[in-house]
């Protein structure tokens, strides 16, 4: 509790309540509005601009400074260090694992990875080029048929079978659904291969045949991963947590989440990236596409732009943008047409009034497109790769939340429909 302390009075009456604050680690205090009913209104916050959802310690963002932190480790220092499974383990326990934690978990991961044969079958009834995250988000809510009599949402240990199953699955769905989309025939899941490059060879190998994964590239991929593990209670993640708070099954929650951030202001964005980069075609089209993203009259929006919360820099989108430039360069591809566009739409952007006076910075969708299409992913994929890393962020919401006392999530209205009437006689 903070010693700070506010009052709500009513001009003209003598109805004043007193609302306490709560501190808080990092970041804004949250005052506490509980007794708000009482003064007969509710608050109004529309886009929850203003509103702290629920308490956390997984995540802390500050937008103002640009700085991204998982259980308090930067996220710049992660991407230098870490992987993307050890820094799963960190968003679910709160601590780095020591080695034999750390090997112990790889392990309990790769004990999970396989896929039922019945997912097989409901993916065969998907016709071929079906958008894969229409059919990832309807193949996780499937395996809440499967897994439907082993999670008792208020057992821990259940839970933690949960988080571990969802890691390890997937990326196979993932794999799945790039491969059914294009019509070819599955490659199976290699614990002999590390998370990102057993990946990438359900997505590119040849079923039956070694690994020919490079190097540069898996580790191009456990980082897009890892950069998109976890965000605080963005979108996807509060629609997880609000889904979980009436106690459904986990699976059918992370589809909720799935379905979430599929839409082009979220998750979707990253595709819709690469398409407007391909649509702006040539640098000398970029200043009628900033004219366009200016044009209150125009729907455009300049895509990867903008945040609800970064004001400054995304310090993801720094950590893609130098690994845009090393994979790019390692596969000879550093004059991609598009790096180029983007670097140069990146620049004349943060220098025009409109996006400096708005705040507009490139985020993590921004840079994160280029890369995964010189790693040979489809832009289709592109927000199930986004998924994939994101599913550690979910189910650690999840966990957290019912690993505490909680409450089924209700938001009120304002309600602005007629009063009430008789219907005719
Ligand atoms: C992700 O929340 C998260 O943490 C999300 C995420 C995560 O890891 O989970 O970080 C991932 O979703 C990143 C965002 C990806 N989306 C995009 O890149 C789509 C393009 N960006 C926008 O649509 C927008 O910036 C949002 C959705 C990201 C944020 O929207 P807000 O906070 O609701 O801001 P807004 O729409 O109210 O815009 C404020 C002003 C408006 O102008 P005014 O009405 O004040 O005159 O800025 C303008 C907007 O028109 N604006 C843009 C713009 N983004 C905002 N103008 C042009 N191009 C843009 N991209």
């Amino acid at each position: 509790m903070s010693n700070k302390k506010f009052h709500l009075s009513e001009e003209g009456t003598d109805t004043s309540i007193e609302l306490p604050v709560l501190s808080s680690t990092l970041g804004q205090d949250v005052i506490d509005i509980a007794r708000v009913p009482e003064t007969g209104c509710f608050t109004f916050d529309p886009g929850f601009g203003a509103t702290a959802s629920c308490e956390s310690a997984i995540t802390f963002i500050d937008g103002d400074k640009g700085v991204l932190l998982h259980r308090g480790y930067p996220i710049e220092q992660l991407a230098a260090n870490s992987d993307f499974l050890e820094t799963c383990y960190l968003l679910i326990n709160g601590e780095l694992p020591s080695d034999s934690e750390k090997e112990a978990f790889e392990q309990t991961i790769k004990s999970h990875n396989n896929v039922e044969s019945a997912v097989e079958q409901f993916m065969s009834g998907f016709s071929q080029g079906s958008h894969p995250m229409a059919m990832l988000c309807a193949v996780v809510a499937a395996m809440s048929a499967t897994y439907n009599d082993t999670t008792d949402v208020s057992n821990a240990d259940d839970r933690m079978l949960t988080v571990n199953r969802l890691i390890a699955k997937m990326p196979i769905l993932a794999a799945m659904c790039h491969r059914h989309f294009s019509g070819l025939p599955y490659v199976s899941t290699n614990n002999d291969l590390s998370y990102a490059e057993n990946f990438l060879n359900m997505m590119f190998g040849t079923p039956g045949a070694k690994s020919t994964v490079s190097p540069v590239l898996t580790k191009a991929m456990d980082l897009i991963f890892l950069l998109h593990a976890d965000h605080e209670q963005n979108a996807s993640t509060s629609t997880v947590r609000l889904s979980g708070s009436s106690g459904a099954n986990p699976y059918a929650c992370i589809a909720s989440g799935i379905a979430a951030l599929w839409g082009p202001a979220h998750g979707g964005a990253n595709q819709a990236v690469l398409e407007m980069l391909e649509e702006i075609g040539d640098e000398k089209h970029i200043d009628e596409f900033i004219l366009r993203a200016k044009d209150k009259e125009d729907g455009f929006r300049l895509m990867g732009f903008g945040h609800r919360v970064y004001k400054n820099f995304d310090p993801r989108a720094k950590v893609m943008k130098e690994s845009c430039d090393e994979v790019l360069a390692e596969l000879g591809l550093e004059h991609d047409p598009l790096l180029k566009i983007a670097k140069r739409l990146e620049q004349i952007a943060l220098e025009d009034e409109y996006f400096v006076e708005k705040k507009l910075y490139p985020n993590v969708d921004f840079y994160s497109g280029i890369i995964m299409k010189a790693i040979g992913i489809s832009p289709e994929m592109f927000t199930v790769i986004f998924a994939t890393g994101r599913t550690v962020g979910w189910i650690s919401h999840w966990n957290e939340m019912l690993s505490n006392p909680y409450r089924i999530g209700r938001p009120r209205q304002r309600y602005t429909g007629y009063a009430q009437r008789d219907y005719p006689a």
